[in-house]
């Protein structure tokens, strides 16, 4: 019997979850159908048991639905908690399971797909929202020599590097800083902020790119945002957006309902927009 899986949000006409969850299902021989499926503002809840009432095995939650589904779950995973956000949920039963895999899909695209290791780097993340926060204890696990979060409102960075503490068994310092505060140059450079949706350049001193340093913009399918810009004029050869990010949360999403990873390097060059 075909399984059935579904992205839920609002808008969700955009979504590329269908085209990535189809093409694994055909590379893996899994036998699902996933859907788009468009809620409306404050019917999440509803929507969801709707779809698990007709057999829904599991979803992928995009905005603005995340912290609705993050209520939703009745169990909810280590990496969901850090995020304050889930992004995946499995059906089982009554039980509702809570996953976020964006921060793990972000650190195997720089780590396996770029092929950037991070251990024993400095490294610098844009941005103290939940981009940010989810990514926090997968960047740590590589142990890099240093992470630094710097965000306009510096409380907020502040209280990350807080929480990165409590939760890291390893001991890589890591520091909540302001823009005009950050020192020195760093290896791996990631805009975890929202600044490229609205096309935005974070005050970022062009001088912190290391030379060989990997710029890294989270945002998927904008083309050259200003940071890769600025990144870019000051000299850094290595740019990416979220696009292996897109497709490796997928992946890991996939495995954990099916429990068979598919490669992502096909549907990644499907959806690679040119950094223009
Ligand atoms: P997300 O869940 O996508 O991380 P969020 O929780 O709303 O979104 O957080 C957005 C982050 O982007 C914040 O850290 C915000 O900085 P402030 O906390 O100082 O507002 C950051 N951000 C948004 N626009 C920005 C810009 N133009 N320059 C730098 N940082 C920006």
């Amino acid at each position: 019997m075909t399984d059935r899986y579904a992205v839920i949000g609002n808008p969700i006409e955009q979504s590329k979850s269908p085209l990535i969850h189809t093409a694994f299902a055909q590379v893996t021989g899994q036998d699902i159908a996933y859907t788009k499926l468009l809620a409306p503002l404050g019917g999440f809840a509803a929507a969801v048991d709707v779809f698990r009432a007709s057999g829904g095995r599991g979803m992928n939650v995009t905005a603005p639905f995340k912290l609705d589904a993050f209520a939703y779950a009745t169990d909810l995973a280590l990496s969901a908690q850090m995020a304050g956000a889930v992004n995946a949920m499995k059906f089982e039963g009554d039980r509702v399971l809570g996953e976020n895999f964006d921060g793990v899909g972000l650190v195997r695209d720089v780590v396996h797909n770029l092929a950037f290791p991070v251990q024993g780097k400095r490294v610098l993340i844009l941005g103290a929202g939940g981009a940010t926060r989810g990514a926090l204890l997968p960047l740590l696990a590589e142990q890099p020599a240093e992470l630094v979060i710097v965000n306009r409102t510096v409380a907020k960075a502040q209280e990350l590097a807080a929480l990165a503490h409590q939760h890291q068994s390893g001991q890589v310092p890591v520091t909540g800083l302001g823009y005009e505060a950050v020192q020195g140059q760093f290896d791996v450079v990631l805009n975890a902020s929202s600044s490229s949706l609205g096309a935005e350049l974070p005050p970022l001193h062009p001088e912190v790119f290391a030379p060989g340093c990997l710029a890294y913009d989270l945002t998927y399918g904008k083309g050259l945002t200003p940071f890769l810009k600025l990144a870019q004029q000051a000299g850094v050869t290595r740019l990416a957006d979220g696009v292996g990010m897109l497709a490796e949360q997928a992946a890991e999403a996939f495995a954990w309902w099916r429990g068979v990873r598919p490669y992502t390097a096909a549907v990644i060059a499907t959806l690679t927009v040119p950094l223009v």
